[in-house]
C-alpha cells in the first residue's frame, strides 16, 4: 500500500451506502424493511440515509468471560447512535470456552460463517465485532475478512487477577498448578474449593497470558481496535468507555471507507506474530493467525513464526510463562507501551482502524513498571519463545513453547508411552503399572483436527501420578492437540499431518526412541524407513467421526494445524461485499 492510499478518502454519500438497496429505494421490498422497522419504533429520522451498524455479539448466559456484553453493546449503541449511526444488535454464537464440548475449536469456522452471512444478509454498511473468549476472536475476524465491509474489534477484555487468602491466582495455569498439588497429596479438599471460589472474580477472559489474551493483543497490533484497547480490564470503567468510543468510530471508518482489506498486509501480520511473540502468547494462535491471514489473501507460515520468533524477545511478564497478570500489564501501560518499546521490530506505518497508522497510535507511550513489561536489555526470554520443529515425527511441522519447559527438556531422548486417544490416556496415565519414568515421553494421538476431533486442548498431558509423588513436575509430551495457553510444560503440539489422517505420529510404539532438540528445531523418530514403511502398510484408517450435520462438513473440509484447520472453501480473499444474490 502506498503512502497515498493510507490519507482519508473521499467521504461516501447516503445513497451510496449498501444499506440504501434496503432502505432507500422506492420499492415494495423496501417499504417492507421501512414498514418493518417502524413496527420496532423507529422513525425514519432514526435511520434514512444514516449508516447501518451491525454489532455482532457473542455474548450468551452460558459465557462469563462476556457476561458484561449486555451493558457494553448499549455502550457501543450509545456511541453508534452518537456519531449519527444507526445501530443492530445481531447475536451470534457464543464460543464459550469452559463449556462446549468437545472443544470451541470445532465451532470457530462456524461462528466465522455466521459472521460472514449476518453481514453478507442483512443491511449492514459496518460492524463493531464484540469477543474475546479464546475462539471468538480469529472466528468473527475470519467472518469479517471474507466479507470485507468496514469492521472494528471491541475486546471483552481481562477479568481481575484471582486471590485464594492472598495468593494471586491465574486462570488456568493455577487450576493445573493446583490439581496437580491435589493430586500429589499437598493441599486439601478445603484449599481446592478456596481456589474454585477465587480463581474467576469478573466478567472478561482469563487474565493470563492465554488465548484469549494473546489474540485480543494481536489484534489490536494487526489494527482492528482502537489503540490500548485490548489491555483494559472488563470490568474498568476506562472499557465502557473504549466500547462507547468504538461505536464512535465505526461510523466514520463506513463514510471514510476503510475496510478490512485497507488493513491487512504481510507487515501488519509480522506486527501481530511480532507482539504474540513479546507477549509469550499462546501456541494456539499460530492456527489462528495463519487462518486469519489466509482470509486475507496474506500468505503466512508456519516458518515466518520461527524466523520472527528468533528475532523477538519476550518482554511481557505474564503467566505462564512470567509472573504477572493481565491487571498488571495494564497498570504497566499495556500493550502500546510494550509495542513502543519494540521498537523497530514492529513496522510502524501499518494502517489501523481508526485512520492512523500504528506507529502513531503507539508514539510517546511509556511503561510504568518494568518488571512487568520488560526492556530490551532484560527480557523475560531473548528470543524463542515459540519454536517451529520439524523431523520425520512433523513432516509438515508442529510448535513447542520453549520458555513453558523445564530447561533440561529443550534436548531431550526418551522412550515412547503411547496413548492411542484421549480416552485410552485417560484410563492409563494414572495406572501404577504404567511403564514410565521421568525420561519418558508421553505420546497422543487422534486428537488433531479430525481425530478428535476439532483440535482439543488435550496436548497438555498429565504428569502419572506416580511421577507427581516422586516431585516430577514436567516432562516431554507429544500430540496432535493443541495445549491452553495458560498451560505450561514440555508439550510439543499441533504436530501435523495428525495421526487420523496417516501421519507418522501414527506409526510411533511404545519403547521407540524419541529425539527433541529445541535449538535444531528437530523432532525425530529414531525408528529406520523401513521398519516405518512396514508399520505403514498395517496402518488402518479410523471410520470419519461424523456422519451427519455441521460435525461431517467439518470433516470433509477442515485443513490441517499448519494451515490454519479453516475450511477450504473459505479460504480464498475477500467477496464482493455486495453479493446477497439479489439486487
Ligand atoms: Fe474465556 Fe479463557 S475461558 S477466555
Ligand atoms: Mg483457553
Amino acid at each position: 500500500m502506498t503512502d497515498s492510499e493510507k490519507q482519508p478518502r473521499t467521504r461516501k454519500k447516503p445513497e451510496e451506502l449498501r444499506s440504501h438497496r434496503w432502505y432507500g429505494v422506492k420499492d415494495l421490498r423496501s417499504f417492507g424493511h421501512r414498514s418493518r422497522t417502524a413496527q420496532m419504533g423507529y422513525d425514519r429520522s432514526d435511520y434514512a440515509g444514516k449508516p447501518v451498524i451491525a454489532i455482532v455479539n457473542t455474548w450468551s448466559d452460558i459465557n462469563p468471560c462476556h457476561t458484561h456484553f449486555k451493558q457494553r453493546v448499549e455502550e457501543v449503541k450509545r456511541g453508534v447512535w452518537q456519531a449519527g449511526g444507526f445501530p443492530v444488535e445481531m447475536p451470534a454464537m457464543s464460543l464459550s470456552e469452559p463449556f462446549q464440548k468437545p472443544t470451541t475449536m470445532l465451532y470457530r469456522n462456524f461462528l466465522a460463517m455466521e459472521t460472514e452471512e449476518l453481514l453478507r444478509s442483512y443491511p449492514a454498511d459496518g460492524c463493531v465485532l464484540m469477543g474475546g473468549c479464546d475462539k471468538t476472536t480469529p472466528a468473527l475476524l475470519m467472518g469479517a475478512f471474507s466479507m470485507d465491509l468496514p469492521t472494528v474489534f471491541m475486546p471483552a477484555g481481562p477479568m481481575l487477577r484471582g486471590d485464594w487468602g492472598g495468593v494471586v491466582l491465574g486462570s488456568g495455569s493455577d487450576s493445573w498448578k493446583y490439581w496437580a498439588e491435589l493430586r500429589a497429596g499437598n493441599i486439601t479438599e478445603d484449599d481446592w474449593q478456596g481456589v474454585e471460589q477465587g480463581i474467576a472474580r469478573s466478567a472478561g477472559h482469563c487474565m493470563t497470558m492465554g488465548t484469549a489474551s494473546t489474540l485480543t493483543g494481536a489484534v489490536e497490533a494487526l489494527g482492528f481496535t482502537l489503540p490500548g484497547a485490548s489491555s483494559i480490564p472488563a470490568p474498568d470503567s476506562r472499557h465502557s468507555a473504549m466500547a462507547t468510543l468504538t461505536g464512535k468510530l465505526i461510523v466514520d471508518m463506513v463514510w471514510n471507507d476503510i475496510k478490512p482489506s485497507d488493513i491487512v498486509s504481510p507487515e501488519a501480520f509480522d506486527n501481530a506474530v511480532t507482539t504474540v511473540l513479546a507477549l509469550g502468547g499462546s501456541t494456539n494462535a499460530v492456527v489462528h493467525l495463519i487462518a486469519m491471514a489466509r482470509r486475507a489473501g496474506v500468505d503466512l507460515t508456519l516458518d515466518r513464526f520461527d524466523e520472527l520468533a528468533r528475532r523477538t524477545p519476550l518482554l511481557a511478564n505474564i503467566r505462564p510463562s512470567g509472573q504477572h497478570l493481565m491487571e498488571d500489564f495494564y497498570y504497566a501501560g499495556g500493550l502500546r507501551a510494550m509495542l513502543a518499546r519494540l521498537g523497530d521490530l514492529i513496522q510502524r506505518d501499518c494502517l489501523t482502524v481508526n485512520g492512523l497508522t500504528l506507529g502513531a497510535n503507539i508514539a510517546g507511550f511509556k511503561v510504568f513498571d518494568d518488571d512487568v513489561i520488560r526492556p530490551l536489555d532484560n527480557p523475560v526470554v531473548a528470543s524463542d519463545s515459540l519454536a517451529v520443529l520439524r523431523g520425520n515425527l512433523a513432516p509438515k511441522g508442529a510448535v513447542i513453547k520453549p520458555p513453558a519447559a523445564e530447561p533440561h527438556l529443550h534436548r531431550h531422548t526418551g522412550k515412547a508411552v503411547v496413548f492411542d486417544d484421549y480416552n485410552d490416556m485417560a484410563a492409563r496415565i494414572d495406572d501404577p503399572n504404567l511403564d514410565v519414568d521421568a525420561n519418558s515421553v508421553l505420546v497422543l494421538r487422534n486428537a488433531g483436527p479430525l481425530g478428535a476431533p476439532g483440535m482439543p486442548e488435550w496436548g497438555q498431558l498429565p504428569i502419572p501420578k506416580k511421577l507427581l509423588q516422586q516431585g516430577v513436575r514436567d516432562m516431554l509430551r507429544i500430540s496432535d492437540a493443541r495445549m491452553s495457553g495458560t498451560s505450561y510444560g514440555a508439550c510439543v503440539l499441533h504436530v501435523a499431518p495428525e495421526a487420523f489422517v496417516g501421519g507418522p505420529l501414527a506409526l510411533v510404539r511404545d519403547g521407540d526412541v524419541i529425539e527433541l532438540d529445541i535449538p535444531a528445531r528437530r523432532l525425530e523418530l529414531r525408528v529406520g524407513e523401513e521398519e516405518l514403511a512396514r508399520r505403514r502398510a498395517e496402518w488402518k484408517a479410523p471410520p470419519p467421526r461424523f456422519e451427519r450435520g455441521y460435525g461431517a462438513m467439518f470433516s470433509q473440509f477442515v485443513s490441517q494445524a499448519d494451515e490454519g484447520c479453516d475450511f477450504k472453501f473459505l479460504e480464498t480473499g475477500a467477496t464482493a461485499a455486495s453479493a446477497t444474490g439479489e439486487p
